[in-house]
């Protein structure tokens, strides 16, 4: 099934893929376009917690569980996300950290869109799409 035919219910979290793929590629114009890399790290880490952290946080409590914490790709997902994190909070080089953030969040959104949410929507019970659509609606206020 393409991405767009996604249940309406994983359709909030698929919007938030697109919302992070158009801060990777605002992100590497700002830079291929010699931005100052030191001021593009704070609106990067405000991205982070604002959007990225909820969003996170809403994979791993409800959307994940579809395929249970021993699946492979389901831990190689959680793996990405606390690296991100490392990231995103990390002190280090600037120019250097924000490049790694757009490759690695763009490779990690494509791995869940193209990969990981295909099979959790061929597996998900109603009830667990409706908790999943509850819990976006917790966090994110939508
Ligand atoms: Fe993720
Ligand atoms: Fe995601």
């Amino acid at each position: 099934m393409p991405p767009l035919e996604r249940h309406a219910l994983l359709r909030s979290v698929s919007h938030e893929h697109h919302e992070a793929l158009v801060f990777c590629w605002r992100l590497r114009k700002a830079l291929e376009h010699g931005a100052d890399p030191t001021e593009q790290m704070g609106p990067a880490v405000d991205f982070y917690h604002r959007r990225l952290l909820p969003h996170f946080a809403i994979e791993e409590e409800v959307v994940f569980p579809v395929l249970g914490a021993l699946d492979p790709q389901v831990k190689r997902a959680i793996a990405e996300h606390r690296r991100l994190t490392r990231l995103f909070l990390s002190k280090g080089d600037p120019l250097s950290t924000l490049s790694r953030i757009e490759d690695e969040l763009q490779a990690h959104v494509r791995f869940e869109e193209r990969l990981l949410f295909p099979r959790i929507q061929a597996v998900a019970t109603e009830q667990q799409l409706e908790r999943i659509d509850r819990m976006h609606g917790l966090l994110t206020g939508v």
